[in-house]
């Protein structure tokens, strides 16, 4: 039996899981502490809750975790502060300044394969330099969180380590070369400090403290690659708060625009991603704006045709991410005394998928690899109008895996990678997909298209300017 670990923002998720058939024999879960910094030993107790009785039943555990956490810790090895989170956006200046001191980014994107934000590790490193000087000077090692809960995992006298993946998220990792820039780490900080070991993918790290293999763990979204067996070829729309397109590449990515992050894979190769800040909201707004929850929403959108009635919706309300506009405002146009409640709906879906479509589109551009396959997942892929309407806007079919913790999984085929030792992941038997076909309707894409090129201009300031 092996133990897969999901350290995420909201919670610690624990499967045990058969080695050989990767079926799930227990699943486990307990709740972190809400907010963008939190204390990293409240994962710790989290993780002894998920995994208690488990631990000691597995031959092999791995963690995966959310990305790019700053966890500190001084001489001692005790957190120096509370984590900074992902979602912790002090650090945006000071991305801006690294950007800068690293000659731009392009030269940025050549150093790391990301054009840095306020996630990024390095940011909050710097960050703390200038507004705690005295917590800076006390850091002796940063980590990242799934590195610290590993840590906590490992046998007496273990070192801290963590693989390419994760430290792909960091601002100071070599992700083409696969090499750690403790310059870069120094630079940020403003002094050095010790940087976990990198193990190779699907290797073994050491033991834990009961005595089975640990590997070297990694970050979330690329053990939800893990999870999910994507290949070369697969496209993953995950359509969350944000929504998201990635995919397995064999080569490097280093995207001076910004748009894509050229994060390392857990298995040797490379996740390219796409962001979008506004995804599963469209949806929730939508159904408040016409008073209607979202299986009556999703009714309504169905009884409009490919096109809305001519209402096109520029869904940016919250500013955007891909194109990068983060003053911009939502648009909608078309609206005639003819425009029914369900082309305002069917307007909102479409809003969306095309949307979800750019960020595909840029992922491609950038890896220069056509897409065979698009998976989809997300609570929204539940909405009888993303089924039929994400075949027809996308244009190809539309792969959907049952629901599942792929996270959590994909830790678990980790571990039970270093298990065995062999070159490639075990081969679990594929879980059954649903796969969803339509027509493809270009028009709409075309429309939104243009519609997004046009209001290129149109910011929260040109809305307060004509008021
Ligand atoms: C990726 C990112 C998030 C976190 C969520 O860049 O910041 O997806 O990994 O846990």
């Amino acid at each position: 039996l092996i133990l897969g670990i999901d350290s995420s923002t909201q919670s610690t998720k624990a499967l045990l899981v058969d080695a050989d058939s990767g079926e799930v024999v227990e699943a486990r879960a307990a709740a972190h502490p809400p907010g963008t910094e939190v204390d990293p030993r409240t994962w710790l107790s989290a993780v002894d809750e998920a995994t208690d009785g488990l631990l000691e039943r597995a031959d092999a555990v791995a963690v995966a975790g959310q990305q790019h956490g700053m966890v500190t810790l001084d001489e001692s090895g005790a957190p120096v502060r509370d984590a900074l989170l992902w979602n912790d956006t002090r650090s945006a200046d000071a991305a801006v300044e690294l950007i800068e001191e690293m000659g731009g980014p392009q030269a940025c994107a050549d150093a790391i394969g990301s054009v840095l934000v306020a996630s990024f590790t390095s940011a909050k490193l710097r960050w703390l330099r200038d507004h705690e000087p005295e917590n800076a000077a006390r850091v002796a090692r940063v980590l990242l969180p799934h590195d610290y809960v590993s840590l906590h995992l490992g046998a007496d006298g273990t070192e801290p380590f963590t693989d390419r993946g994760d430290a792909s998220g960091t601002g100071y990792f070599a992700t083409a070369a696969g090499e750690w820039r403790p310059d870069l780490l120094e630079q940020a900080l403003g002094h050095g400090a010790d940087l976990p070991r990198l193990v190779a993918p699907g290797r073994a790290a050491g033991t834990t403290r009961s005595g089975a293999a640990i590997a070297g763990g990694t970050g979330d979204n690329m053990g939800a690659a893990l999870g999910m067996a994507l290949e070369p070829g697969d496209v993953l729309v995950s359509i969350g708060t944000s929504g998201v397109a990635s995919a397995i590449s064999s080569v490097p990515v280093a995207d001076g625009s910004g748009v894509v992050t050229g994060f390392a894979d857990a298995s040797g190769g490379f996740l390219p991603m796409v962001t979008t800040m506004n995804a599963a909201g469209i949806l929730d707004l939508q159904a408040r704006w016409l008073g209607v929850d979202h299986d009556e929403l999703a009714a309504l959108a169905l009884q409009s045709a490919p096109g809305a009635g001519g209402v096109t919706f520029v869904p940016y309300y919250g500013g955007e991410r891909t194109p990068n506009r983060p003053d911009a405002v939502g648009t909608w146009t078309g609206l005639t005394p003819a425009t029914t409640r369900a082309d305002l709906a069917r307007a909102a879906y479409e809003a969306l998928l095309c949307s979800l479509a750019d960020a595909v589109d840029r992922l491609v551009a950038a890896t220069g690899e056509t897409p065979q396959r698009v998976l989809m997942v997300g609570g929204a892929t539940k909405s009888a109008a993303v089924r039929e309407l994400a075949p027809a806007v996308l244009g190809c079919p539309v792969v959907l895996p049952p629901p599942g913790e792929y996270v959590a999984l994909g830790a678990a085929r980790q571990a039970a990678w270093a298990l065995a030792g062999t070159t490639e992941p075990p081969t679990w038997s594929a879980a059954e997909t649903t796969v969803l076909e339509a027509d493809p309707t270009p028009h709409v894409r075309e429309v939104y298209a243009d519609l997004r090129d046009r209001t290129e201009s149109w910011t929260t300031h040109t809305a307060t300017a004509t008021e």
